[in-house]
């Protein structure tokens, strides 16, 4: 496994390899779990190289958010990517990611007037300009992505298509822990006790596909039993709970044939999401 470090260096080793290699990446901001490990997994599988970066994206965060703290482990990140067989990980300075004088964005208008982008102001201009980057940087065939993040997940697919990216955007179900929490990097900042709490997201949503596949589809009554849930704790937040369009991201007001059912949610001070598809069977 190899360490590249500079930008130029990891577009001089693409150019090397792309026309007789098929280039999977995986775009990760560090303190990977399995979450991550599974989407290098599914590239490894799909393709003949594998690129991690690990790069904690200034770019996405608002000023009230969590980039300092933000977890970070290089070593323990570095390891597990090596026993997976990672080809490559494109570890980049912030400096060379944005020089002096950086000023361009992305901006995929509409979907990210929805859902997370309600309150993280400017949060998917980061993500799509630094994946943007990241695509020209790594020059990968296809690129797996989570469905824990949905809302990126179908910003980045429309990135792609409107700007006639030559990367094939792959994405990978959630993975969870043992009692259901969907992993994430940032379930390390909550304490025993909000751990506990976290979990009520997982049983709202398990409540709602039940209610669901019993033959329940009007949005609102769906939401409300959700919020019941979630709310039945001191101390969880309930940011947002929304049904929407798998594709606009658009409030659904009665299920049709599929829909999509967000949360967000703060425990104690850890903003957590998560997310299900509802369908017909
Ligand atoms: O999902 C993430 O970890 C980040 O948003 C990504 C895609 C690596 C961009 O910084």
């Amino acid at each position: 496994m190899k360490i590249i470090r500079t930008v130029k260096e990891m577009q001089d080793w693409s150019d090397g390899i792309r026309s007789t290699r098929r280039i999977g990446f995986v775009p990760t901001m560090g303190y990977l779990h399995e979450g991550h490990l599974s989407l290098v997994r599914k590239a490894r599988e799909m393709g003949d190289v594998t690129v991690v970066s690990i790069f904690v994206n200034p770019m996405q965060f608002g000023p009230e958010e969590d980039l300092v703290t933000y977890p970070r482990d290089f070593n323990s990140d570095s390891e597990m990517l090596e026993k997976e067989k990672t080809d490559i990980i494109f570890y980049p300075e912030a400096q060379d990611m944005y020089p002096q004088r950086y000023t361009t964005i992305i901006q995929v208008r509409g979907l990210e007037d929805h859902l997370c982008g309600r309150t993280r102001t400017g949060h998917f201009i980061g993500v799509a300009t630094v994946v943007a980057k990241l695509f020209n940087i790594v020059k990968p065939h296809f690129a797996v992505f989570g469905q824990k993040d949905y809302q990126q997940l179908k910003i980045i697919e429309r990135m792609t298509k409107d700007l006639n990216m030559d990367v094939e955007i792959v994405p990978c179900p959630t993975v969870r822990e043992q009692d259901g929490l969907a992993m994430s990097s940032r379930n390390t900042y909550l304490s025993q006790e909000e751990r506990k709490k976290a979990l009520l997201i997982y049983k709202s949503i398990g409540t709602v596909e039940t209610l669901f596949r019993q033959g329940e589809h009007h949005a609102p009554t769906l939401i409300e039993k959700a919020k019941e849930i979630l709310g039945s704790e001191a101390g969880m937040d309930i940011e947002y709970v929304s049904i929407c369009d798998k594709d606009t991201l658009e409030d659904i007001d009665e299920i049709k044939e599929s829909a999509i059912l967000a949360i967000a949610c703060r425990v104690g001070r850890t903003r957590l999401i998560d997310n299900t598809i509802l369908m017909e069977d």
